[in-house]
């Protein structure tokens, strides 16, 4: 259960994206997949507006929280537990497929590849498949840099907080290294830490990428970074 909480207090607050998505959605003729879904920050966003979404990830617990969410609201959403690398589903018709918040960095080069071959053979023709990359991540440490405020989220009285205390250049992947702290409500406080591998790529080297596996670049659209997260870099892909 831990790692689906720290999940939503890591990622589940974050929504400049989500005007974009749902622009993408309006204009979709068809189902949407949802790559690396999580408990479904967009998925679930998505399908209260009416769309038809499937959420992939591979993880199982995240997923089923999804389902429980989707439920308590009476949506229809469909999970999948697969590999972002290398998935195959029935259907085949998607109008969107899309990796929202940096998991394609998630995958390591082969992954990627994996991927956009993936995401290419699930895509209807003339569709769309939509990667959100993190902008120019700066490397800081403590030392140097004010620090991130810290993602917080309360659940059954205990907080849970999450530091992003430093970002270090691993030269393929930069390490987002953060200090997770729980507060139970009797006073009991532990810390733990977690280091969060991202792949550095490009948005032109995945657009050459995707061109390889039979996918046309289109112009790239911009979330602009807030206070809170850096801006996000989407690369847009004709199927
Ligand atoms: C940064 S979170 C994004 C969650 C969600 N899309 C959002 O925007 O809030 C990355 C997600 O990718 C999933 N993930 C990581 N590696 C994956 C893989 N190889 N295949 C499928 N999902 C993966 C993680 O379980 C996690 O849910």
């Amino acid at each position: 259960m831990s790692d689906v909480i720290w999940h939503d207090v890591e990622c589940a607050r974050y929504d400049a994206d989500l005007p974009l998505w749902r622009e993408l959605a309006a204009r979709a003729a068809g189902p949407i997949l949802d790559v690396g879904a999580g408990t479904g920050r967009v998925t679930l966003d998505l399908a209260r507006l009416g769309h038809a979404v499937v959420a992939l990830d591979v993880d199982a617990a995240l997923l089923a929280v999804l389902e429980q969410r989707a439920q308590g609201e009476r949506l229809q959403v469909q999970t999948v537990v697969a590999d972002a690398a290398n998935f195959d589903l029935p259907r085949r018709d998607f109008a969107i497929v899309m990796a929202p918040m940096q998991t394609v960095q998630l995958l390591r080069p082969a992954g990627r590849l994996g991927f956009l071959r993936s995401a290419r053979a699930h895509v209807a023709p003339g569709g769309l498949v939509a990667i959100a990359l993190a902008d120019a991540l700066e490397c800081f440490d403590a030392e140097h840099v004010l620090l991130p405020l810290p993602d917080r989220l309360i659940v059954e009285s205990t907080l849970y907080s999450s530091q992003p205390v430093a970002l270090r250049d691993h030269g393929e992947t930069v390490a987002i290294e953060r200090l997770r702290e729980v507060l139970t409500p009797d006073g009991r406080r532990s810390a733990s830490d977690d280091v969060l591998h991202l792949d550095r790529v490009s948005v032109a080297e995945v657009e050459a990428e995707a061109q390889a596996a039979g996918l046309t670049p289109l112009p790239v659209r911009i979330v602009a970074a807030t206070e809170e997260h850096v801006g996000t870099s989407v690369v847009m892909l004709r199927g």
